[in-house]
């Protein structure tokens, strides 16, 4: 019998053209990997850790200040570095005024240069700072290997942060709006808002909720602590985790379910009946680590640069002559 070759059928092809179409996307979209300086600065993941640790154990309070920098750096033009730049920049907008801890990412820069000139991002630099504070922060529990190969923006504007970042008074709907806006679902909103179970805020963060009478979703004990340290007017800072403020960890949550949220956006987490229950998954530290972990790497993945697009800083602070 001779063998005969059947001719493709239209449902085969639609399949060959999707398989086709999916290779090419997923090419497209794998764009950072972890060995991304391998070969072309091999020692650049333990220069910037050492130089990173360093930094921390000057400054302990940098290590929150990075992590926050680089969600203000991600959820405005992607993840870019576009935070880094001085003044006039994104970080003359009023949300980025209150952060802290460039000085870290400055030195993990000067400590790569000497090595490696023109090679390694400052959005890879802090990428990677925000992954050890994580690390030191969690002791040691929180930690991933940090996919590389980001490039640095060309532009950064006060005017681009608008309507980017999330203000401390944000009710859920606006919290979700803004995460739905960068691609990040509805629980990894609830996930990285356990950011805040270290670091400070600013008394004026919460100046809406010590109004007379307080905020009816304040425990009254802690609002009559908050009113203690926060007097009208005051530019003090207070633990956004009042029971293990240096410690990330899952007490934030528990603190939500005890009516102890420091801001507003925190507290409405527990309010909201599409998000509450996901507080209450998150008060287990196995659960909140690898749902965080998972989380923080797809943040770092917003609105990239890759290739050839934008540059390779030579001084965070500076686009390159
Ligand atoms: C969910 C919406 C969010 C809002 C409304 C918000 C708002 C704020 C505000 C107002 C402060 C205090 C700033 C000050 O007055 O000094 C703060 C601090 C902080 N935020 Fe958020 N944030 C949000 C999400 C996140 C995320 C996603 C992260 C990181 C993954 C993060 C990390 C931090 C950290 C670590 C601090 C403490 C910074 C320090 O001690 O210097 N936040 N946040």
């Amino acid at each position: 019998m001779g063998s005969k070759v059947a001719a493709p059928s239209t449902a085969s092809i639609l399949l060959l053209l999707m398989v086709a179409v999916f290779a090419t996307l997923s090419t497209t979209h794998a764009q950072l990997s972890t060995s991304f300086y391998k070969s072309s600065c091999p020692n650049a993941v333990n220069v910037i850790t050492s130089a990173v640790n360093t930094a921390f154990n000057k400054r302990a309070a940098s290590a929150a200040g990075v992590l926050r920098i680089h969600f203000h750096d991600c959820f405005v033009r992607g993840c870019d570095a576009s935070v880094l730049i001085d003044s006039p920049s994104e970080k003359d907008a009023r949300p980025n005024l209150s952060l802290q801890g460039f000085e870290v990412i400055d030195a993990a820069k000067t400590a790569i240069e000497k090595q490696c000139p023109g090679i390694v991002s400052c959005a890879d630099i802090t990428a990677m700072a925000a992954q050890l504070s994580v690390k030191k922060l969690s002791g040691g529990k929180f930690t991933w290997a940090v996919p590389l190969g980001r490039r640095d923006g060309l532009t950064s504007s006060a005017a681009d942060t608008t309507g980017k970042l999330p203000p401390p008074t944000a009710n859920v709907a606006t919290l979700k709006s803004i995460f739905a806006a960068v691609g990040l679902t509805t629980e990894e909103m609830v996930t990285l808002s356990g950011a805040h179970s270290v670091g400070v805020a600013s008394c004026g963060a919460i100046q809406n909720r010590l109004t007379t009478p307080p905020d009816a979703t304040l425990d009254p004990t802690y609002a009559a602590a908050l009113k203690q340290q926060c007097p009208a007017g005051s530019t003090n800072k207070v633990n956004l985790d009042l029971t293990t403020p240096t410690r990330l960890d899952e007490v934030y949550y528990k603190n939500l379910q005890a009516r102890k949220g420091l801001m507003t956006s925190d507290q409405v987490l527990q309010e909201d009946p599409e998000t509450q229950p996901m507080v209450a998954q998150h008060t287990n530290l196995a659960v909140f680590n690898s749902k965080f972990v998972a989380a923080m790497i797809k943040m770092g993945n917003i609105g990239v640069l890759t290739g050839t697009q934008g540059q390779i800083r030579l001084n965070c602070r500076k686009f390159n002559p």
